[in-house]
Formats: C-alpha cells, structure tokens, sequence
C-alpha cells in the first residue's frame, strides 16, 4: 500500500479522540466523525486542550500546536470518511453499533480503505463481514489514555490479508506505539488479564474490602502505577462491565462472570470519573 497520509477516526468520546490526538501527533491529516453534535465538540475541545497543555508544559510550541490542529477536520457523518486510506472505528463496544458502522463503512468507502476496530474483543472477522470487506479489516486496540499508552494490539480476522495486517503494523510504529500480535478472541491478550484482575477487585469490595485498602494493596505490593479500582473509575465502569460480559459471554466459562455489585453501580449511573460518582468522588 502506498504511504498512509490520512485517517478517519469514527467516535469522538475517550478512545476515539485520545486516538485522534495521537495520530495528528504522528503527523496524519485526521478527520474526527461523529454522530452526535455535542460529543464531537467535547472530543475535539479535549484535544484542543490537551495540547494546549503540552504547550503551557513547555512540550509544544505555540505554532507546533496551531499547525497540529490544522491538520484536524471534523464530520457528523460516515461520508466523511470517504475518502481517506485508513478508517479507524473506536465507537462505543456494542455489537449491533459496530456492525452498523461496518456496514456502513463497506458502503461509503473505497475497495481500498484499511478499515481498523478498536474493539476490545468483539470479533474482528465478524465486523469484516459486516463491511464485505474482510481482507481489509483489522484490529489495532489501544489504550487508555490513547496519546500516552505505548502498546497496540494487533487483531487478524479470518480474512485479513498479510498487506493488510502488515499495514496496520507498520502504522503502529508510526503512532510510536509498539505492536504485538494477539488473537481474535474476547479480552484480546491485555484485556483478558487486566478485566478480570479489575473484576475480582470489584468482588472484594462487595465482600467489604475497603476500595483504598484494595488499591493499596496493588500499589505497593505490584508496583501497579493505579490501584484495580482507580483505573476501573479511570476507564469508565460501564465499559468495564461490557468488557467482562464479553469475555463470559465469548469464552463462556465461570470464571469470567461479571461481579454483580459491577452490574449495580452501572445500573445506578456509578460510571467512574466520568460521571463523577465510582469507588470513588470526583
Ligand atoms: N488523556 C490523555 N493524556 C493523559 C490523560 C488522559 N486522560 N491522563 C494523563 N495523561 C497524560 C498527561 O498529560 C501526561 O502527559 P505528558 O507526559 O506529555 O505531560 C502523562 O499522561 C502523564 O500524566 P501525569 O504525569 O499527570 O500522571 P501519571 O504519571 O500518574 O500517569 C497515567 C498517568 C499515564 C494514566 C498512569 O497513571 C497510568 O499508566 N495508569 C494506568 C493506565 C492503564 O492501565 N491503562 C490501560 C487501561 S485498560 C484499556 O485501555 C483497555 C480498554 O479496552 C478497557
């Protein structure tokens, strides 16, 4: 494939514009898409702000910032991602949503386009289909935060060809990240590890273990940089809990069962910092 200039970023909530972010750092045009007004004007106010940051920190300057963000365009529709070499889809993790915008994406884009789930570890062989375009469908799943986060995984589907997968790699490194290969398969490598420790953390509260006695624990005693119920508030609780029903409901054994006290604080709107209410106050 020839050099990769632009990308579009489908999804403009925490992953998607940390994505954004991280790809307009590596010197792509990047087009930021989203459905809803609101969210894509807090997904790019976000950025503007991070770098903005960057640059009261010294890290940036002023007209490195500007030209960054000249490089930034937006859209509140699919179309807009017409276009562009690569589509890098990083909507909310339900199924039905992402099949939709595969579906979609197959439509609106050139036979061409590399079209990227950032799925956590729903089926990147299912979503090509979707697109009817599985030898140009991948998984590279970052990290939050995005911008700061060195690894990706990269996800081959059933269809994905070896240019395809290759490229996706390659990208990789441009972001500055480094890449490792993981199956195509729920939780992924990382998430398979990580949900669960998260999870059973969740039990021990629920079973009435302090949440900072907890964090602390991991802390000092792993040399963890968050506690498992800091980091659960930092990703969103709402997307853990869809991460660990993935991983039941896609590996189907006991012992990944979402711990029902989880199920309770996302029912009762106890998102994590998001919503200003986890195992902690914001
Ligand atoms: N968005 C973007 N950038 C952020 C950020 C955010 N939410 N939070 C912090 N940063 C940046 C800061 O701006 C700073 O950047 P700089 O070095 O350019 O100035 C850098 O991160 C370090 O921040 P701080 O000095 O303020 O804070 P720390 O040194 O405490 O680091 C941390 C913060 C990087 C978030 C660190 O605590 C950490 O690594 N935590 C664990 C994160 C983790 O495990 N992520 C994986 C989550 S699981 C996941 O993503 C999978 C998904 O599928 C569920």
């Amino acid at each position: 494939m020839t050099e990769v200039k632009s990308i579009a970023v489908i999804g403009a909530g925490l992953m998607g514009n940390g994505i954004a972010q991280a790809a307009l750092s590596a010197g792509f045009e990047v087009t930021l898409i989203d459905v809803i007004p609101a969210a894509l004007l807090k997904g790019l106010t976000a950025i503007d702000s991070r770098l903005q940051k960057s640059v009261e920190k010294g890290k940036l300057t002023a007209e490195e910032k500007a030209a960054t963000m000249a490089r930034l365009s937006s859209g509140g529709g699919l179309a807009g991602a017409a276009g562009k070499q690569v589509v890098i889809e990083a909507v909310p993790e339900n199924i039905d949503l992402k099949m939709k915008v595969f579906t979609e994406l197959g439509q609106v884009t050139s036979p061409d386009t590399i079209l990227v789930s950032n799925t956590s570890g729903l089926s990147i062989t299912r979503l090509g289909a979707a697109a009817k375009r599985p030898d140009r469908t991948v998984g590279m799943h970052f990290f939050y935060p995005a911008p700061v986060m060195k690894l990706i995984e990269v996800i081959r589907g059933l269809g994905t060809t070896e240019e395809t997968y290759q490229t996706a790699w390659k990208l990789a490194g441009q972001f500055g990240k480094t890449p490792v290969t993981a199956p195509d398969q729920a939780g992924f490598i990382v998430n398979r590890l990580l949900v669960p420790m998260m999870n059973e953390a969740i039990f021990l509260v629920a079973e009435g273990v302090k949440p900072e006695d907890v964090d602390a624990g991991m802390k000092l005693g792993a040399n963890h940089p968050m506690g498992p119920l800091e980091l659960a508030d930092f990703v969103g609780l709402d997307v853990l809990y869809m991460t660990q029903l993935g991983l039941f409901e896609n590996l189907m054994e006991d012992k990944y069962r979402p711990c029902p006290l989880l199920k309770k604080m996302v029912e009762g709107g106890y998102l994590g910092r998001k919503s200003g209410k986890g195992f902690y106050q914001y």
